[in-house]
């Protein structure tokens, strides 16, 4: 592949990146400019996994029902969890929770202020402590995220994996390098704008780029081979069957407490399979349990498959409904709550899209 000289590249793309931005650049957001760290903080958190589009209803949310760091860390963890819900990766959720009591407990409120100390918060990365340390602090640390690799690995013609730990620090080194140093916050927005706009994944928009002169991958043809991942995701597919138990206008919830996907969110008591399984199957397992007991309940109905794409999983579900004339008296930690006060409660997604289809 041919390069060209990477100094003259390295220094003229601060340059061309800030020009880009004051001439071009129209994306708003409502952190752009912002200098509170808690906004600036809640704002990254929400964006870590989130795209912007959907991230900026939620951030307003969260701003206007806890417009302080303190108002948040005396939130219930369920009032929070609710303000939550439908983002997903609620360890997230749980960081934030976390971080909040901790900088009102340990900091008087006081947002830290150094790229150490910021980086040691729960749920912060070196990304995110990059951001908040340049937004807030005007500090000079670069952010690196999947935005940055792309637009870095495809202007310079970098083929290094950015999943490798080699290729990390490679691309993390070049930039620091890149950083225009007196303006770490107007360069780093720039830069994630840059990728988000213009050096996009698919369809990048070569031709109003500032870089097509000399960007590798446009001039050697290699805009969609770069950049390269060295992992294969690798999805793995589980079942639940959810059981929708309905006992004199109340239904059981139970909330999750494991080590799993979608802890401290609430679902229907929940058996899983590795396989696609039988309505009859799941009726005699809950029976096993004894969640249902023998010819004191009848099933109301079947949804058809639901799913739910989660980075590493798919997961695959059917809610059966059926009204019991017992309640079953195993011990566990289930709540039966009026059907209409469901709403009160934090679900995963595919919970509120049965009770979507239900409605319809
Ligand atoms: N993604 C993560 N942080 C962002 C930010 N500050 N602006 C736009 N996209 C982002």
């Amino acid at each position: 592949m041919k390069k060209r000289n990477s100094k003259a590249q390295e220094k003229r793309f601060p340059r061309l990146l800030l020009k880009w931005n004051e001439e071009k650049n129209k994306r708003q957001m409502p952190w752009k400019g912002e200098r509170d760290p808690y906004k600036i903080w809640l704002s990254e958190i929400i964006l870590q996994q989130t795209r912007v589009g959907q991230g900026l209803a939620y951030y307003h949310r969260f701003i206007e029902t806890f417009p302080t760091i303190q108002q948040l860390a005396k939130a219930s963890d369920e009032k929070i969890y609710k303000c939550w819900e439908g983002l997903g990766y609620y360890t997230r959720c749980r960081n934030l929770i976390k971080t909040a009591r901790y900088i009102v407990k340990e900091h008087k409120g006081k947002f830290p202020s150094t790229y150490p100390e910021i980086l040691e918060l729960a749920g912060v990365g070196p990304y995110t402590a990059a951001a908040i340390a340049s937004f807030a602090f005007n500090q000079p640390h670069a952010v690196v995220d999947g935005n940055v690799f792309r637009v870095l690995a495809r202007v310079f013609g970098i083929s290094q994996p950015t999943d490798s730990s080699a290729g990390k620090k490679f691309f993390t080194a070049l930039a620091d390098k890149l950083l225009d140093k007196d303006k770490p916050g107007i360069y780093n927005q720039a830069l994630m704008d840059f990728g988000a706009v213009i050096c996009k994944p698919v369809n990048p928009l070569c031709n109003a780029c500032p870089f097509n002169k000399t960007c590798s991958a446009f001039l050697n043809n290699k805009i969609n081979e770069l950049p390269v991942k060295e992992k294969k995701l690798i999805i793995k597919k589980r079942w639940f069957y959810f059981l929708v138990m309905e006992f004199d206008k109340k239904i059981a919830i139970q909330k999750r407490e494991e080590k799993d996907i979608w802890q401290q969110l609430f679902t229907f008591p929940l058996i899983e399979s590795k396989i696609e399984t039988t309505k009859k199957q799941i009726l005699s397992a809950a029976e096993k349990r004894k969640w249902l007991i023998k010819n004191k309940y009848e099933t109301l109905g079947i949804s058809p498959v639901l799913q739910q794409q989660l980075t590493h999983q798919l997961i695959k579900s059917r809610f059966i409904h059926v009204r019991v004339r017992q309640k079953p008296t195993i011990k566990n930690n289930w709540r039966w709550v009026p059907q209409k006060t469901l709403e009160h409660y934090a679900f995963p997604k595919l919970m509120d899209d049965y009770r979507r289809l239900l409605r319809s």
